[in-house]
């Protein structure tokens, strides 16, 4: 009994409870390294939601097209890229993270307050394939909502590690201590933040 119990504590903790570090199959081969390492596009010119929306969104075929219908034109790894633009249908990405319905996660509310992505996504700049590299449990959002409410300073100041620093300005910690305090919100913890 108590081996089962133990396992069982184990097992939530675990990371294969929550699917992190799993890579999942896609219909291309998208390398976030290639997009953003090397040709140094912004998250935001494909993800455009992330700072105005509460999905952050993926983009449509016609986003790639944008530079593959001129470079890398031929190439196989594409063919489906092309296939989805010309028959004007989406391709059928497989969702990495996804809450379930009855938990409201809204980016742009994040975004502004100077998260970055990297706090959340870990340094997706760095993946061949986006893996999830936080639980995105109930008690993950508390532990950084306790945390803000506790000190709404040392929240954003997280932001400045990783590549945040070589993005856009956007990307930088732009918020003044004003800001925070004057926007406090109170109600991060209360259930109805979260299930409306
Ligand atoms: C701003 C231009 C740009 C956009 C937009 C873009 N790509 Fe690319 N992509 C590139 C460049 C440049 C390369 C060359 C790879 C490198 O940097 O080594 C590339 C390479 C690739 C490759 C590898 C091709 C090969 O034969 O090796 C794939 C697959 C790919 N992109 C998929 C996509 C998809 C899917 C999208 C849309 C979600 C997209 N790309 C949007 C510029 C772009
Ligand atoms: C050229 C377009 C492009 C750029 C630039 C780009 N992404 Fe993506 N991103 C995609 C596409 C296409 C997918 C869906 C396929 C996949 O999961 O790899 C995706 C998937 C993701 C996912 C997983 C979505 C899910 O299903 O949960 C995250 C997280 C993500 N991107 C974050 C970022 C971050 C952070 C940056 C900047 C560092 C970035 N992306 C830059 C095109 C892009
Ligand atoms: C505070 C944490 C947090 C931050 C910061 C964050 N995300 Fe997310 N992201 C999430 C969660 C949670 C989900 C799952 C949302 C759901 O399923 O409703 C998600 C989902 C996504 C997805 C899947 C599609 C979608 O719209 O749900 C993409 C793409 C993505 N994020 C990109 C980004 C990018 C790009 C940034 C930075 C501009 C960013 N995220 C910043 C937590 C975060
Ligand atoms: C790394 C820190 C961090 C993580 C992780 C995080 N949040 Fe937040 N969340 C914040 C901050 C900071 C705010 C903005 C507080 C403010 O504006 O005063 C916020 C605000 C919110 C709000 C708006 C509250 C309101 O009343 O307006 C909701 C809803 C929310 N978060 C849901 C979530 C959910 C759901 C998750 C987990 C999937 C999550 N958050 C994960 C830091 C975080
Ligand atoms: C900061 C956001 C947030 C707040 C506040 C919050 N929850 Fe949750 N809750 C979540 C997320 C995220 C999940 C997991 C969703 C998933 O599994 O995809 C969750 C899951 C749950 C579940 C399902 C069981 C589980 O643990 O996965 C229950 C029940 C629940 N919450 C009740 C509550 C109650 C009661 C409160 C108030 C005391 C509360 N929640 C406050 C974000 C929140």
């Amino acid at each position: 009994m108590l081996a089962l119990l133990a396992g069982l504590f184990l097992y939530v903790r675990s990371p294969w409870n929550t699917a992190q570090a799993q890579p999942i199959d896609q219909p291309v081969e998208f390398d976030h390294r290639h997009h953003v390492g090397d040709d140094g596009i912004d998250c935001i010119y494909c993800h455009t939601g992330a700072e105005t929306s509460p999905h952050a969104g993926v983009p449509g075929t016609d986003v790639c097209m944008g530079c593959h219908g001129q470079i890398w034109s031929n190439s196989p790894l594409l063919e489906n890229v092309r296939r989805s633009y010309f028959a004007n249908q989406p391709l059928p990405w497989n969702r990495v993270h996804a809450l379930a319905d009855f938990a409201y996660f809204d980016h742009a509310v994040h975004v502004r307050r100077g998260l970055g992505c990297s706090a959340c996504h870990g340094r997706v700049d760095q993946m061949a394939r986006v893996e999830k590299v936080a639980p995105l449990t109930m008690q993950w959002c508390l532990d950084c909502h306790r945390a803000f409410e506790a000190n709404p300073l040392t929240i954003p100041a997280r932001a400045t590690d990783g590549y945040e620093a070589l993005q856009s300005a956007l990307y930088e910690v732009n918020v003044t201590d004003e800001l925070l305090r004057a926007g406090a919100v109170s109600s991060l913890t209360t259930c109805t933040a979260c299930h409306r």
